[in-house]
């Protein structure tokens, strides 16, 4: 019979790389922490006009990359006769910022008139063409700063304090060489004004470009700026600029943010290119990227954000002025797989091996013992040869302790470390300390 494989562009975590993932993760909350953030889980599936309103009808993502199903409700449960006959159009999220714009308008959390800061750790699922650094179900860790105007939600502090927050996190983390580079795709008005500007000027020369470019100049031209077309460059470095189509407001928000980045010592670079890829972002957008060759293929962001400004309003909410980003968090793992210099996973303790199953009780009184002194311990079996326990201690662990008769009548084991080869013995009342100290 065929073996049953995981779904194209999904995949199992194993430890002990999972154990990197946890220490992400852990390191991810203990930080936002810091900056006054709580954790908002929102569900893995919404309806569909959720992300076509948010995210937009015209963008890949909506277009072509959605898991959506009709969901025709259980005959029991539905409410009415005509929803039985429709079914809903859900969909697998495929981003979270559109979920937890969702959340706060139904929740009426502006009705606290506080800033929320919330984040978020989980899949997303995109059906991407799979290659390395890009799966179809991928991991997020992001988070959204939102609320009204008079909670400080539209000051050019929070998208620096955003900022500041991942530049500390990356740190934290070890991530080397990492870059940030950000831009102003300006509000709600300058927006259309720009994409006006570049029709006018795509108009002329898009025949020249490639097919992908010809379709976007019509459908939506700001995706031609994020083309790596290499025929098609000069074209666009000749395009118009978003930042002369800025207003003044637009303009001055935008320094206030470089100025405070500058007075955080957080290093970036201006692009005037980068737009992303969702509708709902307004002013400040933007990625950090890392080299290539730090193992993503050509998949070189490691995340990406912006402020979305109207998009509470886009969903049907009061206005809520927000901003935020979504880190991969495959991509980061994968990029600090790539930069570690020493990576072999941390062995346990200690492993113990008991010469015969009548040891076997004591073995595993031993384990809780050591265990419950903060020590990472596996137990063998009184079956096994003592060449085998030494082969699998040796993998596992950096060191053996035997415990065979006499060692259960004296409590004293031997006690062998793999690294020295050094073999000693140690009564039982020493034990957890010594095993800890070294
Ligand atoms: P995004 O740029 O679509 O933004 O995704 C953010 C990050 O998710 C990317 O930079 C990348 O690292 C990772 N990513 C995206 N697609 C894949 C994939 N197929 N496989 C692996 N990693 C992937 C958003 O999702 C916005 N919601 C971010 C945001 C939050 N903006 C404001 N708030």
């Amino acid at each position: 019979m065929a073996t049953l494989k995981a779904v194209r562009g999904t995949r199992d975590l194993l430890p002990p790389e999972t154990a990197l993932w946890n220490h992400v993760e852990a390191t991810a909350r203990a930080v936002f922490a810091r900056y006054a953030f709580g954790e908002i889980r929102t569900p893995i599936f919404e309806s569909t006009e959720l992300f076509a309103r948010g995210v937009g009808e015209e963008t890949d993502i909506v277009s072509k990359e959605m898991y959506t199903w009709e969901d025709r409700g259980r005959a029991d449960s539905v409410h009415s006769e005509s929803e039985k006959a429709r079914g809903q159009s859900l969909t697998l999220r495929p981003e979270n910022t559109a979920g937890v714009v969702r959340a706060y308008i139904e929740h009426k959390l502006a009705d606290t008139g506080m800033l929320q800061k919330l984040f978020y750790i989980g899949p997303q699922f995109r059906r991407e063409r799979p290659q390395r650094g890009r799966y179809r179900q991928f991991w997020q860790i992001g988070a959204e700063v939102l609320g009204p105007a008079w909670s400080g939600a539209d000051s050019p502090l929070r998208d620096a304090e955003v900022l500041e927050m991942l530049c500390t996190f990356l740190n934290e983390l070890g991530v080397k060489n990492w870059r940030l580079e950000l831009n102003s795709v300006g509000s709600s008005t300058d927006r259309p004004r720009y994409i006006a500007a570049l029709k006018e000027a795509l108009a002329p020369v898009k025949s020249q470009m490639c097919e992908d470019n010809q379709r976007r100049a019509e459908t939506n031209p700001l995706r031609v700026l994020d083309s790596k077309d290499p025929n098609d460059q000069d074209i666009i470095n000749a395009l118009p600029k978003i930042a002369d189509f800025l207003d003044e407001d637009s303009r001055v928000h935008f320094d206030a943010v470089l100025s405070a980045l500058a007075a955080c010592n957080v290093p970036y670079t201006v692009n005037p290119r980068l737009v992303r890829g969702l509708d709902y972002y307004t002013r400040t957008t933007f990625e950090f990227t890392v080299p290539d060759g730090s193992g993503l293929g050509t998949q070189n962001a490691l995340l990406g954000g912006g402020r979305y400004d109207g998009l509470s309003e886009i969903l049907g909410g009061p206005k809520a002025p927000g901003i935020g980003f979504a880190i991969g968090e495959d991509r980061l793992i994968l990029t600090l797989q790539a930069q570690a210099t020493e990576s072999s996973p941390r062995k346990l303790d200690a492993y113990i091996a008991p010469m015969g199953i009548a040891q076997n009780p004591a073995a595993l009184a031993l384990a809780q013992e050591l265990r419950a002194a903060g020590l990472t311990v596996e137990v063998g079996d009184g079956t096994f040869r003592l060449k085998k326990s030494f082969e699998t201690a040796d993998k596992l662990a950096r060191r053996i302790i035997l415990l065979g008769e006499d060692e259960a009548t004296t409590s004293i084991f031997t006690v062998k470390d793999f690294a020295t080869t050094e073999q000693t013995k140690i009564p039982r009342t020493d034990l957890a300390d010594k095993l800890r100290a070294s």
